[in-house]
């Protein structure tokens, strides 16, 4: 999601958090040592900007092979030369059987239901049959993060005007585009395409039943007046990123879940602080109409509800049936990613950030062990277990601080009563705990090569301001967003513990224009001659040979910085570390999202999330992808691969 979405919400950071690391002395990043790289920047782009990359770099440095595309923002999708993209699916395609096609002059809560939802975002690729290397053959699991009401039908100028007018129904409409989908697809005479009346197929929405397990079930702050259980709940929102497991599951992030809600908060008693710390707007601020249309989204009238978002949902793609679960051990706030390890004893760690200017990066660890044998055995493990938040020194380590009740200042005398508090207000937790804020964390990615974790930190404009400096988030007014790897104990001998309550950090990339001094970017020294740049990098992948796939999302500064969301690929290792070339550019005012390879790592399944956000139906700024007069543009996943059959990016 852009920043745009965000633009009246009201700041949800708190003033009394925690002090800051910038006070803790010695720097692994000095000032002085910042300045110098940003005055080597500007040097390599006053005597290079202009020149090509060198030819000792394409022949001996780095391994990609490829033409880097040039930072143009139009109104298609761009490939480089030798690559292809196929559209495989987008926005009102029919995904379950029986569904209707879209039909843009009549939505229905109910024909919505049956079609891909809006705003693709988050991708796997599952195999097929499941537990197979298959990658021409295959299950895509896609989230479904939120609506633009305002490209999706005539006569709507603005989102705020989409907000005003929504009636019930169309509230309805825009719930049933939310959720998640599941699509067999098939790679057949060269193209992808996906396979309409599959038994796999099915779509998820904001209203879908699921379960909650974990500690937090069924306790009475999941309690509303519609459920006395506090285990049944409708729907998953704002699913944004995600991960799946070694037992063949998928882990889909409910993100920016506050937003759908609205009222005084104030008037919520108890739940006051809680829902002010998350962000819950007033009834005229909330971003949709169906705080106003539906009272369950009426913090005044159900203040627990929204404690039954924001949580990580595991489904069973393979299996149709499935009842989603969201598990509650692993904590509730804006999650990001959820990218899962086994560990070298056995044990599951997921990887997982929660988007908010000062917010944290967090793991969780399972108690039990993953079972190769008994795939059934593994449903219940990521209810039982440790969830940790991140604190970066300035001197380069990075420790993992336990959330646990009893433990530390994590007590009932802080408003902690039992581990369902911790984790229903794992934000306040964190701040007690003293993790580190960072400037929005984003994906947070394992490389299968080395086993060092990336973390994107997409941007913080108030860092500095209200958050205050560290070496970990290093730039005041953080524009342009950086990546920081964590290297877990062992990884140098091949053998990351990704359990380790320490590891160490290091910083890969202060993004911004390597060519423009003040942007003070940190890349590869030979990057600013290439005149390739990126900012807001958001989702993550790696190819099968741990280069670096970065999908930017710069949202509304797109228009600022001049250059195209998309994909942006580096070696993660060699004489070319951190050397980026764009794979894919997106059509204009589109984010980059989604990025799952096959395991053959030939195909990378890319989502292009509102296209032309920021225009509307009756005047969109482009058409993509089917350029009909009259239809506005669909958010839609492409499948990239190479017609001469080799593996993307070599
Ligand atoms: Fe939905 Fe944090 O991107
Ligand atoms: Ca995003
Ligand atoms: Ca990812
Ligand atoms: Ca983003």
């Amino acid at each position: 999601m852009t920043d745009r979405h965000f633009m009246d919400e009201p700041g949800n950071l708190s003033d009394s958090r925690n002090p800051h690391i910038q006070d803790v002395i010695a720097r692994r990043f000095s000032r002085r040592s910042l300045l110098t790289s940003l005055v080597a920047a500007g040097a390599v782009a006053g005597l290079g900007a202009a020149f090509p990359l060198r030819d000792a770099l394409a022949q001996g440095g780095s391994t990609l092979a490829f033409k880097s595309l040039a930072l143009k923002i139009d109104e298609t999708h761009h490939v480089p030369e030798g690559y292809k993209a196929d559209l495989v699916i987008g926005w009102g395609d029919p995904v379950a059987k029986g569904a209707k096609p879209l039909d843009l002059a009549n939505q229905t809560a109910a024909s919505q239901a049956g079609q891909f939802g809006y705003n693709c975002d988050f991708i796997a690729f599952m195999p097929l049959p499941m537990g197979s290397a298959n990658s021409e053959h295959g299950l895509l699991f896609v989230n479904h993060e939120y609506t633009n009401g305002e490209m999706m039908h005539p006569g709507v100028k603005s989102a705020s005007e989409n907000r005003a007018k929504a009636d019930k129904a169309w509230t309805e409409v825009e719930m049933a585009a939310h959720g998640g989908a599941v699509v067999e697809v098939k790679k057949e005479g060269g193209a992808w395409k996906y396979v309409a009346d599959s038994r796999f197929n099915r779509r998820i929405t904001g209203t879908t039943e699921m379960a909650i397990s974990g500690p937090a079930a069924g306790t009475d702050r999941l309690k509303t007046s519609v459920d006395p259980s506090g285990k049944r709940i409708l729907g998953m929102l704002n699913n944004c990123g995600g991960g799946t497991t070694p037992w063949g599951t998928v882990l889909t992030c409910e993100e920016n879940f506050n937003g759908y809600f609205g009222g005084d908060a104030a008037k919520t008693g108890k739940e006051a602080a809680n829902h002010k710390r998350y962000g819950i707007p007033a009834m005229e601020r909330s971003w949709y109409g169906w705080a106003r249309n539906h009272d369950r989204f009426n913090i005044e009238k159900e203040p627990n509800e929204p404690n039954r978002f924001g949580w990580i949902v595991e489904i069973d793609p393979y299996d149709p049936g499935f009842q989603p679960v969201k598990r509650t051990a692993l904590g509730r706030f804006k999650h990001e990613a959820a990218t899962t390890v086994v560990n070298k004893d056995g044990r599951v760690v997921v990887y997982t950030g929660d988007d908010e200017a000062g917010d944290y990066v967090y793991k969780f660890v399972t108690r039990g062990i993953y079972n190769a044998q008994n795939r059934a055995a593994n449903f219940g493990l990521l209810d039982e277990g440790t969830l940790y938040a991140a604190k970066f020194t300035d001197e380069g380590a990075v420790e993992w601080i336990a959330l646990e009740h009893g433990q530390g200042k994590l007590t009932a005398e802080n408003g902690f009563a039992s581990q369902a508090d911790v984790l229903i207000e794992a934000r306040r937790a964190a701040d007690v705990v003293g993790a580190t804020r960072m400037d929005r964390p984003e994906d947070v990615e394992f490389n299968p090569v080395n086993g060092r974790v990336h973390v994107m930190l997409t941007n913080n404009s108030g860092r500095g301001e209200k958050v205050p400096l560290d070496n970990a988030n290093p730039r005041a007014k953080n524009s342009y967003g950086h990546i920081i790897e964590i290297i877990p104990p062992g990884s140098e001998k091949g053998e990351p513990d990704h359990a380790a309550l320490k590891a160490t950090w290091e910083m890969f990339v202060l993004a911004g224009n390597p060519a423009e001094a003040a942007h003070g970017a940190m890349y590869h020294k030979d990057q600013a001659e290439t005149g390739v740049w990126f900012a807001a990098p958001d989702n993550v992948a790696f190819d099968p040979q741990g280069r670096i796939y970065v999908l930017t999302d710069q949202g509304s500064a797109q228009k600022r910085n001049k250059i195209p969301d998309g994909v942006f690929v580096a070696d993660s290792e060699g004489p070319a570390k951190g050397l980026f070339k764009l794979l894919f550019a997106c059509p204009i005012d589109a984010e980059m999202c989604g990025g799952a390879f096959t395991p053959d790592g030939k195909t990378l399944f890319l989502s292009v999330q509102h296209p032309g956000e920021g225009t509307n139906f009756d005047s969109p700024n482009t058409r993509w992808p089917d350029f009909k007069a009259g239809q506005p543009p669909r958010p839609a996943v492409v499948a990239v691969h190479r017609p001469d059959g080799k593996e993307i990016g070599a």
